[in-house]
């Protein structure tokens, strides 16, 4: 094969490997909703959102969709590294995780809801 078409086959490997490598850590997921994502809730007049107020399958759909607040943004955006920076200031887990890969951080909160949903394995409450 040409190394023209084996580089990206390979990158592509490499890719695929490194992303099931990962091992969410919904421990840490745990921290950061509770931190993050539910001070905000509470602040807002939507209030308290626990994990076990949906399936592990409408969690799933819900991160696939990626629409926070009735569609108007991404939820996503909440574990990037721009939003942990903005907050850090004021929010100890933001600081604690600034430098944690986004993609990890977004695994392990998504394998909390998962844990804690409706049907899960160990339905949650969010504080
Ligand atoms: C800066 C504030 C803020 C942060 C941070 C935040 N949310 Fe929200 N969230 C809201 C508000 C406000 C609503 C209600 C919107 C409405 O009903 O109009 C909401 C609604 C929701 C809902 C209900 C369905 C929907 O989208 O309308 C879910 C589920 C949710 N948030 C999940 C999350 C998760 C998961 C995180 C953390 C990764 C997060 N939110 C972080 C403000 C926030």
């Amino acid at each position: 094969m040409k190394l023209r078409t084996t580089l990206p086959l390979l990158a592509v490997a490499l890719f695929a490997t490194s992303a099931q490598a990962y091992d969410a850590d919904w421990k840490r997921g745990r921290i950061y909703y509770r931190s993050v994502c539910t001070s905000c809730h509470v602040a807002s007049p939507i209030g308290q959102i626990n994990p076990s107020g949906k399936t592990k399958a409408e969690w799933a759909a819900y991160f696939q969709a990626d629409k926070h607040a009735k569609g108007k943004e991404s939820v996503k955006q909440y574990v990037s590294k721009d939003y942990r920076a903005k907050i850090k200031a004021s929010n100890k887990a933001a600081e604690k995780f600034a430098d944690v890969p986004e993609q990890e951080l977004l695994e392990d909160v998504k394998f909390f809801l998962q844990r804690g949903a409706k049907d899960g394995e160990a339905p949650a409450s969010c504080s």
